[in-house]
């Protein structure tokens, strides 16, 4: 009887859990654009104070907002003189985007994208935002979206990302695990994170996260204790 070489269940078991993955997803993008038939409960309209304090405290440059939702984070940063891109893969997330920014009448570049691909997107940027997507990715799609991250941050850019946390490390669903942040600390140089509690009470945390550069690369007021 002939037996399957190693190599091929190897193959086929990468191949099974690619189109998990991509089921996943899938179900992902349907859930997130049911969610946008109403307000979804994270959909405030309030610009938080992490984000506010980044735009009084940095320069304003080209920024990309990954999984920007309805634009509340995007529209401030346009309006505080950055030159936007906000990403969703929900189209009536970025419809409702769009208008925010057209009837502020501030430019902005409103896409619909999936932040695992972005190849029409091209960096540098000075900033990437991210607030409540990068937590919510699978494994696999978190390599990709950190290539990209890589990809897109200009040399000492900095991603400032938010999300809350798993209740317990094999917990199903969204969330960050306990060791995320310090395997990312391993392609990113870590800078701050400030910890709290989401509305539901799960705890969470604000990171603020630079790409490397060689400090005497960066302009003065990007190397580390620069004004
Ligand atoms: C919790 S919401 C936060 C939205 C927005 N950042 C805010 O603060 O209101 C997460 C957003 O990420 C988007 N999202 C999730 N996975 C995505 C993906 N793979 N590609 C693009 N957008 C994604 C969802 O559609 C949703 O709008």
């Amino acid at each position: 009887m002939s037996e399957t070489p190693k190599h091929d269940c190897k193959r086929s078991r990468a191949n099974c859990q690619s189109v998990e993955s991509h089921l996943l997803n899938l179900l992902r993008r349907l859930s997130f654009n049911l969610w946008y038939l109403r307000r979804p409960p994270w959909d405030s309209g309030i610009v938080p104070p992490e984000v506010e304090d980044y735009l009084t405290t940095h320069h304003p440059g080209r920024a990309l907002d990954l999984g920007c939702g309805t634009g509340t984070s995007t529209l401030a940063l346009a309006q505080a003189g950055w030159q936007v891109t906000g990403v969703d893969f929900a189209p009536r997330a970025i419809a409702i985007a769009r208008r925010k920014l057209r009837l502020a009448k501030v430019p902005g570049d409103l896409r619909v994208d999936d932040v695992t691909r972005l190849h029409d997107i091209s960096g540098p940027f000075d900033l990437v935002l991210d607030i409540g997507c990068f937590h919510g990715l699978s494994k696999g799609s978190r390599a990709v979206y950190l290539d990209n991250l890589d990809r897109l941050l200009a040399p000492g850019g900095y991603w400032l990302m938010y999300g809350f946390f798993k209740s317990a490390p094999d917990a199903p669903g969204p969330g960050l695990a306990t060791e995320d942040p310090g395997a990312i600390a391993v392609r990113f140089r870590f800078l701050w994170r400030k910890d709290g509690f989401d509305k539901k009470k799960r705890p969470s945390a604000w990171f603020l996260f630079q790409r490397n550069a060689h400090p005497l690369s960066l302009p003065r007021w990007r190397r580390p204790g620069g004004k």
